[in-house]
């Protein structure tokens, strides 16, 4: 059922802007989310003709799209009209977390660790024709609610097929695709079966634009095109780079309410005085449980720092957010047990009754993220690979005192903030141990400095000018 006849300007991603859950009374709630293209999304103002479609991710979703024949009510959605997709369970399942976080997250993050990895056989073909039908019902959807030459925004690799498939429904309409994560170099994209990475890159290849968060993964993608369809993009699709940089406005606000301020008090008691009685040190992360943010080498250079330099043993703490993340995913769950398992085993080899060198936090709760960017001394972003990664510019901009940014050279802020923060290769345990230490070491003054350049450089790009820069590369 369509939202409404015709949207000048159409969002396409596999979560959406709101979820529905059952609460304890058996109602059904609806919860709003965050991120980049809310609050992108929003710079378009109230009375844009926009419709944003997305997928029932979970049961309560369904029963929302049941009730409301998939066009939600704009009370519980911010005022955005939304249109949620009621996808089969098993196809969604498939094409989420078979293909998508299993085959095309793993493949663009350069996560496959095993010589046994991956298997394309006969269950992958399985799932990836789950995975087109996934993104043939998006395309559908957007062909019914799009008005003639309106602009559609596809977001990331759930939806690589989609382009296309809308072209060849609504050659009409201006399409932008836009991948949130890295691209992978083309030897390690070609191992993807070859006709499905030229269906990839065909789908996308379907837009009138490409668009990326840096150069690099840019360049990437060019190079896997050339390499799988051969020279030259064929069907003349231009290729963009639009960084998305933290929304200082929203941030500075949100950071300094009393839930923030309270959450600051019970940190500050957890981290506790050194035997001198000075405050501890704090190296603070805020991280989904996601393979691609290594986590776990994270915590072994942090126990390598203490094993190392004895003389930050009491004097430090770190405090590592590790929210749960696609723990449908045995991996995940994996994942999940050893981050835990090596927090443990630290705290249990180096801790005092006064110390624990590791609080580990895995509930969810954004506005202690929020108290421990504003208190950290050291933020730790080193993640294998990232699209952008928002953590290392939201920390800057909320600083109260200045914080030394420890950050992997293959994450995609790397090219704005590297000049100021401490380059690590996310590899090397040694190497960032040292850098935990250089950071910790770090002048009080050129710590601040260097946070006031590094907000300066995040902020620079916030998500209203990312997502309308977006929508005015298509009007050509
Ligand atoms: C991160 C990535 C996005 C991706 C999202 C999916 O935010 O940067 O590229 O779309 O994760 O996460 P989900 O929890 O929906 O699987």
């Amino acid at each position: 059922m369509a939202v409404t006849q015709g949207a000048r300007i159409l969002v396409a991603s596999n979560r959406g802007p709101v979820s529905y859950a059952r609460t304890e009374t058996g109602a059904l709630m609806a919860r709003r989310g965050g991120g980049g293209l809310v609050s992108g999304l929003s710079a378009i103002g109230p009375d844009a003709d926009a419709v944003w479609v997305c997928s029932a991710l979970g049961d309560g979703d369904r029963e929302a799209v049941r009730r409301t024949g998939g066009a939600l009510d704009p009370s519980e959605t911010g005022g955005q009209r939304v249109r949620m997709l009621g996808i089969d369970p098993g196809v969604h399942a498939d094409a989420y977390n078979g293909i998508a976080n299993s085959v095309l997250w793993f493949v663009h993050h350069m996560l496959y660790q095993t010589p046994l990895e991956p298997v394309f056989d006969k269950e992958f073909r399985r799932q990836w024709a789950s995975y087109e039908a996934y993104n043939r019902a998006f395309a559908e959807a957007l062909a019914q609610e799009a008005a003639e030459g309106a602009a559609v925004l596809v977001q990331d690799y759930h939806l690589a097929l989609t382009p296309r498939m809308l072209r060849g429904l609504r050659p009409d309409l201006r399409i932008g695709h836009f991948s949130h994560t890295p691209w992978a170099p083309p030897e390690y994209f070609r191992l993807l079966p070859d006709d499905i990475a030229a269906q990839v890159l065909g789908g996308i290849l379907g837009a009138d634009r490409a668009a990326f968060l840096t150069r690099r993964w840019a360049d990437a993608f060019t190079d896997c095109c050339h390499a799988v369809l051969g020279p030259g993009i064929p069907s003349g699709t231009r290729v963009g780079v639009h960084g998305l940089g933290a929304d200082a406005d929203f941030l500075r606000e949100r950071a300094h309410r009393p839930d923030v301020d309270e959450r600051m008090a019970v940190l500050r008691k957890q981290i506790g005085s050194a035997p001198d009685g000075t405050p501890r040190r704090t190296i603070v992360r805020v991280d989904r449980t996601e393979l691609s943010k290594n986590i776990v080498r994270g915590l072994l250079a942090y126990e390598e720092l203490l094993q190392s330099r004895p003389e930050w043993r009491e004097r430090v703490v770190h405090v590592a957010f590790a929210y749960p993340s696609r723990q449908d995913l045995a991996v995940y769950r994996a994942y999940t047990a050893e981050v835990r398992r090596i927090a443990e085993e630290i705290n249990s080899r180096y801790g005092t009754p006064d110390w624990t060198p590791v609080e580990l936090h895995v509930k969810d709760d954004f506005a202690r993220s929020l108290a421990a960017y504003r208190l950290a001394d050291v933020a730790l972003v080193n993640p294998i690979r990232d699209g952008m990664n928002l953590v290392a510019k939201e920390v800057p901009v909320v600083s109260d005192e200045g914080c030394a940014l420890v950050l992997s050279r293959e994450a995609g802020a790397h090219e704005e903030l590297g000049d100021d923060a401490v380059t690590v290769n996310p590899y090397d345990i040694g190497g960032t141990a040292a850098a935990l230490h250089e950071a910790l070491s770090m002048p009080a003054k050129e710590r601040a400095e260097r946070t006031k350049a590094l907000a300066a450089r995040a902020t620079a790009l916030p998500p209203g000018r990312w997502f309308l820069d977006q929508l005015a590369a298509l009007e050509v």
